[in-house]
């Protein structure tokens, strides 16, 4: 599969436009992601941060081992792919220069139709000036180097508290930006705490549990639920789920798993609870993700099991549920969210 944006961030050191900085100097590469290009480095140089488990487990396919957070103190030279949330684009970039050192260099890069020319122009006003730019297939590489006479250390502090871990909703839960629904409750998310009875129990599982509201709310509305797994692949975000539910107590008993979804879940579960995430793409949205929620959830059931989810009214996921389970039901249908609750099929 080809990545575009990896491949243009790349473009200016294959080209020879930037050259890596020389040993012993390191460099730092925000958001990795696999692909052939990153033979343009030297390995032993190279320190890779990527926190979505996905992303991870890609590039440890490829032979790269990268960590959850930074775990150096200076670089001659920082990559990143900021992500689309912009104080959390903003905070990485920030981050980037406070970790590159002094004459060394800051290359970013996005899509042009997920703001490569604002993280471009964000870049310029942090470090003074660009240095230069590059664009190929609909995406912008930018670079700067780090000049602390021109760097502006009133915008690098403020971009870098703006990602500050902080506590939402009257303090009940923490969270940062870029998170999903970082501030709020999502709605469907609300819907489907309400529709859930009262009466499940058991051992269960929350798919892509965030910071952890389902699985809160899953808790305070089901006295019965013996045990609960959040599983999530964004550490940024189980790491403050892990925090926000620490106040439950024994003999309740929560497990917290850094993991891709898609790979399998770790037991067998008497009910799934989830709020499957799904891409919005230009012209459709991407089901395929949801979709396979769906189907390790039900690998993941015991026969007879519980899928509780929710989902936006139009997507299609009554498909693939039908294969795989049982006794469909629309148990809510409310403000464009609807509420699915299904049986795995016994002797699946
Ligand atoms: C729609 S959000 C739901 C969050 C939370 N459960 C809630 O209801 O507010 C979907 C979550 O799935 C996570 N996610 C995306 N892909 C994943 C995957 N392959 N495996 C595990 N979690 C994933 C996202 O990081 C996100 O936190």
């Amino acid at each position: 599969m080809t990545d575009p944006v990896l491949e243009t961030l790349l473009l200016p050191l294959e080209n020879g436009t930037i050259d890596l900085p020389p040993a012993p100097q390191r460099v730092l590469f925000l958001r990795a992601r696999m692909g052939k290009d990153l033979g343009v480095f030297d390995k032993s140089q190279l320190d890779l941060v990527q926190s979505f488990a996905p992303d991870r487990e890609a590039l440890a396919a490829g032979g790269y081992e990268a960590q959850p957070d930074i775990r150096g103190e200076t670089y001659g030279l920082v990559l990143l792919l900021p992500p689309r949330q912009k104080q959390e684009a903003r905070a990485l970039i920030a981050e980037a220069f406070r970790r590159v050192a002094p004459g060394g260099r800051v290359v970013l890069c996005a899509a042009n139709s997920e703001g490569g020319k604002a993280f471009e122009s964000d870049l310029a006003d942090l470090a003074g000036a660009l240095e230069g730019n590059q664009s190929k297939a609909k995406c912008r590489v930018a670079w700067a180097f780090r000049d602390d006479g021109r760097l502006n250390t009133g915008l690098l502090a403020e971009w870098l508290e703006g990602d500050a871990v902080r506590p939402i909703l009257e303090g009940r839960f923490v969270s940062r930006p870029g998170l999903f629904a970082w501030d709020h409750v999502d709605p469907a998310t609300d819907l489907l705490i309400r529709t859930l009875p009262v009466n499940l129990s058991g051992l269960g599982a929350d798919l892509g549990a965030g910071f952890g509201v389902l699985s809160s709310g899953v808790l305070a509305r089901c006295p019965k639920v013996a045990a609960l797994d959040l599983y999530e692949a964004e550490k940024r975000a189980l790491d403050l789920a892990r925090q926000n539910l620490a106040a439950e107590t024994a003999p309740r008993r929560l497990q917290f798993f850094w993991a891709d979804v898609t790979k399998g879940l770790g037991r067998p579960y008497d009910f799934v609870v989830m709020n499957p995430p799904f891409h919005q793409a230009t012209k459709a949205d991407r089901t395929d993700v949801g979709q396979a929620f769906i189907r390790a959830a039900a690998r993941g059931l015991k026969p007879g099991g519980h899928l509780w989810m929710v989902a936006n009214r139009h997507l299609p996921y009554e498909g693939v549920i039908n294969e795989l389970f049982t006794d469909l039901t629309m148990a809510a249908d409310e403000a464009g969210y609807k509420v699915i609750h299904a049986r795995k099929v016994r002797g699946k």
